[in-house]
């Protein structure tokens, strides 16, 4: 069964060591996540597969690194100085601060035309506050979502030494054309890639991962000659989507969006948005522009430049005549990739129903916890929270016990921590749901972050053990990431590495001794196999190429 709420990937991801909130020991700052041990190695494979994909694999490709610090004016002449904002206003009745956009959608069912259009709506009283309803709004002002900071020793006040956090690595690929261009001796169409990280100061981030202020993106900037732009967009928006294909990602959970006329930025001529279906519903995972020939014009020598050293252009040999390439730009977003490949991959199944009265005694205490809830002042607990913990526990304690994961994901959440009996509720959730589920991440073997887990079958037993780790040893030689194990009976380790989505484990038993094979277990269909200790590496490697 897939994740039927965020809640329950979120709370995998903090239990078992792949996300963790950040700054926690300070309570936190909101949004911002820290990738723990298996998070890192996931998300470190999904860079490397793109890499991959988009550079190694390619003879039309080059890799940049390029600085987040850039000179103030590319975020002048790129456009982000004086349009990368989100439309604000203020509600004068409550002091919230919605995103006006956000409102009119929200209200009148469509996109607005501009800020004019907006303010115009909120002259007229059309649009309400959505937190208090009141119609008095001020007229919304661009909010700029660049991170700002100062650069040098000392600040004088001014804005001299500004500089801007990037919010895309886009430009750092734009401005270094022309030395790829002339270095590498390439010729069109060619493209740079760029890995690394972007910020941007969102009003409204959440859903875990997927919208943070600070994430890192997986950038392609594609030149052609103009003329061939249509064609090598549409391979791109075909060989991207096949890239989370191969890596396992179900089709029915991944759509081509075609951006509308008034959607589309500026300067695109076209857009395909590639959207994933995540718990909380279609969104966007990785945007594909044809962006023309606007981004290299913008930081080119002209009467609209006067502060750019040069022009960024290209010969072409045949026609004896320079010409600005039009750019092609899939860019993906590494985090929100490995939410999306997190979210495919979880499976969460009720392996054996608990007894009767076990899941009465349960659905109990779910029903105490709702008149617990329900009895809390409205000073104590605010109503809209109340709606929210009751209605949720009204839902699972209905299905239990299929609903199990469910109440599991919910454990962590800080308001139902609140009440006092829920510390029960979740004792008796973890005990049914350790005996009786089974969570499998089915990560394609090239993205697990552990590859092989090797087991002896008694820990007490030296020559079980020592065979165990030489095994270990001699995978990770072979350029495997291996790890051993021996705190928990066989079954138990097996879930666990489950659990982590890690595609074989290995166990050394008495017969290891005997004739030096061992068993290899397949994550997904449970089945064991029997190999020579010695065809691990070579078959293994086999199996996740
Ligand atoms: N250079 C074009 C560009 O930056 P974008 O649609 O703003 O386009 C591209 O961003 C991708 O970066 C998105 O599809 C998403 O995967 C990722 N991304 C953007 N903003 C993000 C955020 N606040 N948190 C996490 N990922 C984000």
């Amino acid at each position: 069964m897939p994740a039927s709420s965020l809640e329950q990937i979120v709370s995998l991801a903090k239990r078992r060591g792949f996300v963790f909130p950040s700054s926690a020991v300070y309570g936190g700052l909101g949004s911002t996540w820290d990738y723990g041990p298996l998070g890192v190695e996931l998300k470190n494979n999904v860079k490397r597969a793109w890499w991959k994909s988009v550079v190694h694999d390619r003879d039309d490709m080059e890799g940049l690194d390029a600085a987040i610090l850039m000179n103030r004016l590319v975020w002048k002449y790129s456009g982000h100085e004086a349009t990368f904002s989100d439309p604000m206003t203020d509600c004068r009745n409550c002091k919230s601060r919605p995103r006006a956009d956000h409102v009119f959608v929200a209200q009148k069912g469509r996109d607005p035309k501009g800020l004019v259009e907006i303010n115009a709506a909120i002259a007229a009283k059309e649009l309400k506050c959505p937190k208090c309803g009141s119609t008095d709004l001020t007229e919304a002002r661009p909010f700029n979502l660049m991170f700002r900071t100062t650069v040098g020793a000392v600040d004088t006040g001014d804005d001299s030494g500004l500089a801007y956090l990037r919010p895309e690595t886009a430009q750092g690929m734009f401005v270094n054309f022309g030395n790829v261009l002339d270095t590498m001796r390439r010729k069109l169409p060619f493209g740079i890639a760029q890995i690394g990280k972007a910020f941007r100061n969102e009003i409204t981030p959440g859903n875990f991962t997927f919208r943070t202020r600070e994430f890192e993106q997986m950038e392609i900037e594609y030149f052609v000659r103009p003329g061939e732009d249509e064609a090598a967009h549409q391979a791109w928006i075909d060989a991207r989507t096949q890239w989370y294909v191969d890596l396992g990602m179900r089709r029915e959970n991944l759509r081509q969006r075609e951006q509308e006329k008034h959607e589309l930025a500026h300067y695109a001529k076209r857009c395909v948005d590639l959207e994933y279906r995540f718990p909380m519903g279609w969104s966007e995972l990785e945007g594909i522009a044809n962006r023309t020939d606007f981004d290299l014009k913008a930081h080119s020598r002209s009467p609209e430049n006067p502060d750019a050293v040069g022009e960024l252009k290209y010969f072409d040999q045949e026609k004896k005549q320079h010409i600005v390439p039009y750019v092609i730009e899939p860019s993906a977003g590494a985090d929100r990739a490995t939410l999306a490949f997190l979210c495919d991959a979880y499976d969460e199944s009720l392996v054996k129903e608990p007894a009767a009265e076990e899941t009465t005694k349960l659905r109990e205490l779910v029903h105490s916890f709702m008149k617990s809830v329900e009895k809390r002042d409205p000073k104590q607990m605010d109503p809209a929270v109340k709606e929210r913990l009751v209605a949720a526990a009204d839902k699972i304690a209905a299905a239990l016990p299929a609903s199990l994961p469910e109440l599991v994901a919910l454990s962590d959440d800080a308001d139902a921590n609140r009440i006092e009996v829920w510390k029960k509720v979740k004792g008796a959730a973890e005990r049914l749901a350790e005996d009786h589920t089974r969570t499998v991440l089915h990560l394609h073997p090239r993205l697990a972050p552990i590859t092989v887990a090797v087991f002896p079958l008694k820990k007490n037993e030296p020559r079980l053990v020592e065979m165990a780790r030489s095994i270990k040893s001699n995978l990770q030689k072979a350029g495997l990431r291996a790890v051993y194990d021996d705190t928990g009976a066989i079954g138990k380790l097996y879930r666990r590495q489950d659990e982590v989505g890690t595609p074989y484990c290995i166990t050394v038993d008495f017969q290891s001794l005997e004739d030096h094979t061992v068993t290899v277990r397949d994550r997904d269909s449970m089945s064991q196999e029997r190999l020579g200790a010695g065809e691990l590496g070579t078959s293994l490697r086999g199996k996740i190429s």
